[in-house]
């Protein structure tokens, strides 16, 4: 199994070339506990992936492969994190009611994610499943595969199959076909810069 790191530089990461493509050193994934490595059946079916983003600076993306679906592993410009929540009555589902992430993500509210500094989610189009392109670079006008995402865009993701533009928290705007947000998996950190992928964060202490 093998993960991707965008190297490209933030404001290169707007460009029509940044997405699962994109120029990047391989990682690999480490096991999950050191004194329990599963089989390829146990991770073909399922098992937790461990991620390294130690890698990753702020304003890239990498991507890694969980239960055969890939994952995006985004570490966000504090940019990125001030201006979250800003623009929620231009989205389908800012609340993230009608969408598919665990309890500990949804009580995160618009930021979706278990620290601001990193978002976490499916690679996959709400509509019909085709890979977003990231387009991470806020209030310039961004294109990405040509289309202009126009002035005040936050940072995001474009799915280049049929429009549908997403912020990054995957939360989705309105007027595209996608009816969600992106599918926040269940995942932990199980270190500064290590992300368990299927294994559930522990509840937050009162
Ligand atoms: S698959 Fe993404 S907009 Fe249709």
């Amino acid at each position: 199994m093998s993960d991707q790191v965008d190297h490209s530089r933030r404001r290169l990461l707007t460009a029509a070339t940044v997405g699962v493509g994109a120029v990047g050193v391989a990682f690999t994934a480490v096991p999950f506990l050191a004194s329990w490595q599963p089989s390829a059946r146990a991770k073909a079916l399922g098992a937790p992936v461990e991620v390294d983003a130690s890698k990753l600076e702020v304003g890239q993306m990498m991507k890694v492969v969980w239960r055969g679906q890939a994952v995006y592993v985004v570490r966000r410009t504090k940019e990125v994190i001030d201006q979250m929540g800003k623009h929620d009555a231009l989205l389908v589902d800012p609340g993230s009611d009608g969408s598919i992430q665990p309890d500990y993500i949804k009580s995160e509210g618009a930021l979706r994610s278990i620290r601001p500094d990193y978002w976490i989610g499916l690679a996959v189009c709400t509509h019909l499943g085709c890979s977003p392109l990231g387009a991470f670079e806020p209030n310039n006008s961004a294109q990405v595969t040509g289309v202009d995402l126009g002035q005040g865009w936050p940072g995001g993701f474009y799915c280049p199959c049929h429009g549908s533009k997403f912020d990054l928290s995957g939360r989705v705007f309105k007027g595209v076909p996608a009816p969600t947000n992106l599918t926040v998996p269940p995942y932990s950190f199980g270190g500064d810069t290590r992300i368990l992928i299927g294994v559930d964060s522990a509840p937050k202490k009162a």
